[in-house]
């Protein structure tokens, strides 16, 4: 007999044989009856196992203990308890995998989140992180069905590079070299060409410059991979692995740009509730009460656009006192960016238009020479969700930047010539996956979004 999904078995009619597997959740009962919760992780909701006490061996209802693994099988028919409107009412079970009670981590509900980090190889078998990674999943394949159907191509581009995109001097570096015995030139400064590669290289922080010459000859494509930024921040909101989605298009004006990043996220937000309710309605009850309001207040407002000069300006006129100063030209912090999502706006808000000093050498200059089309959309709870940015598509202007900030050129020569052949406007941005599975879960700390974080000093698992 082939095994049902509990998901598919509940929402059968009853009646006929069926054979389930999975973990046990709780068993209680007397020497009349025995029940027995079990999941599969098809779904959030278990499916009621019954059992007549007397017909089954004792020492193996003694095995059938939390976190067990058992197959039943049984007829499926109607439930007469509240709850659900099928059960099965068991023939045969078979102990698959025993979980000694008194050694197994999960008994009781309710563990802290830091205690479940500790055993993150079995939090998925809990509620919250089984809901967390069903829709972590179902968010990842909405962002592939809402690019293809746009007609974007998806564009691997490479884990291993020799440029730092971000500029930020946040890389892991990659190497096969001895590390006992490092080779070294005469000047004493490590010899690269003799690793792996034959020059310096580190895990990308950024797909976007190859996105770019992907822009420039298949028109519209996107990247979604993973990323790794060795920024020592250990916030609720960073993580040293993390996955981004950067779609990049030609011919996009930093407007564009704007309105396809208000799209997409409304799009997956708007997929969360219409796909995931069960687990939604789940972490609404248990992790915070105004999720799902949240969800839909996101899909029903236009996102507050305006530049970073009137974003200053707000924050100087408001009368708070931040915990770092606000003037003309600092990099906005996550209090900043809060303010005016939670308390100015009350709504999303995409900031443009930011001082080059603290963006990226790719933007495009504005005609004031002072700023950049950068966009940063930031969220309620979150801050900033998504950075992106029209970029310089003029050969000399892009040059110059490179040369002011005193960037190695022999590293990016390829992505230079992009503006010496065939030139365009083009724009794209980023979209922090965890940033949003934050939005979309309800849950505070980005640790708990993603199954194996990597954080600074933390790396199990
Ligand atoms: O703003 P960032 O650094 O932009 C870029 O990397 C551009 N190359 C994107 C582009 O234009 N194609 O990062 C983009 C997003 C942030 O808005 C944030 O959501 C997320 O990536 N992010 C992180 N998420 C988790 N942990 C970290 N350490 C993150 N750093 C950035
Ligand atoms: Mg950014």
């Amino acid at each position: 007999m082939k095994r049902t999904k509990v998901i598919k078995l509940l929402q059968q009619e009853p009646g006929g044989d069926v054979l389930v597997k999975g973990w046990v959740r709780t068993k209680r009962g007397n020497k009349n009856v025995t029940f027995i919760a079990l999941n599969d992780g098809s779904t959030i909701n278990n499916i009621q196992i019954v059992c007549d006490t007397a017909s089954f061996d004792e020492t193996l209802l003694k095995q059938i203990t939390t976190g067990a693994c058992i197959a039943v099988k049984g007829e499926l028919v109607a439930s007469l308890g509240s709850g659900q409107s099928v059960e099965i009412q068991a023939r045969d079970i078979e102990v698959l995998g025993t979980a000694d009670p008194d050694i197994y981590p999960l008994q009781k509900k309710g563990h802290s989140m830091e205690f479940l980090r500790e055993i993150a190889h079995l939090r998925p078998r809990t509620n919250t992180f089984g809901a967390v990674f069903r829709i972590r999943h179902a968010m990842a394949f909405a962002i592939h069905k809402f690019f293809n159907d746009k007609g974007f191509v998806y564009l691997h581009t490479p884990i291993i590079t020799s440029s730092d995109c971000e500029g930020a001097g946040e890389m892991f570096h990659v190497t096969t070299l001895n590390l006992e015995n490092v080779p070294k030139n005469e000047d004493g400064t490590v010899n690269f060409n003799e690793d792996f590669f034959g020059r310096q290289t580190s895990l990308t922080v950024s797909g976007q410059l190859e996105g770019e010459l992907g822009a420039m000859a298949l028109g519209d494509i996107y990247t979604f991979g993973p990323t790794f930024r060795a920024e020592n921040s250990n916030t609720p909101r960073h993580l040293a692995e993390f996955w981004m989605i950067e779609p990049e298009m030609a011919f996009y004006e930093i407007e564009d740009n704007m309105d396809l990043a208000e799209e997409f996220i409304k799009y997956l937000v708007q997929y969360a509730l219409d796909n995931c309710k069960d687990d939604l309605n789940f972490l609404n009850n248990m992790i915070d009460k105004e999720l799902i309001s949240r969800l839909e207040s996101v899909v029903n407002t236009e996102f507050v656009r305006l530049s970073y000069t009137e974003g200053i300006e707000i924050l100087e006129k408001s009368g708070v006192k931040f915990e770092f100063p606000v003037s003309w030209g600092i990099d906005l912090q996550s209090e900043h960016e809060r303010y005016l999502v939670e308390k100015h706006f009350k709504k999303p808000v995409i900031l443009t238009n930011y001082p080059k000093e603290i963006k990226a050498f790719y933007m495009k200059l504005n005609d004031d020479g002072k700023t950049v089309r950068a966009m940063d959309v930031l969220f309620p709870k979150i801050g900033e969700i998504i950075g992106g940015s029209q970029r310089e598509e003029s050969l000399e202007k892009l040059e110059q930047r490179i040369a002011e900030l005193d960037m190695d050129y022999s590293n990016l020569w390829w992505y230079i010539d992009t503006r010496r052949f065939g030139t365009a406007p083009h724009s794209g941005f980023g979209l922090g996956f965890e940033r949003l599975l934050l939005f979309v879960t309800g849950m505070a700390n980005i640790r708990d979004v993603i199954p194996f974080p990597r954080t600074p000093k933390s790396a199990e698992f």
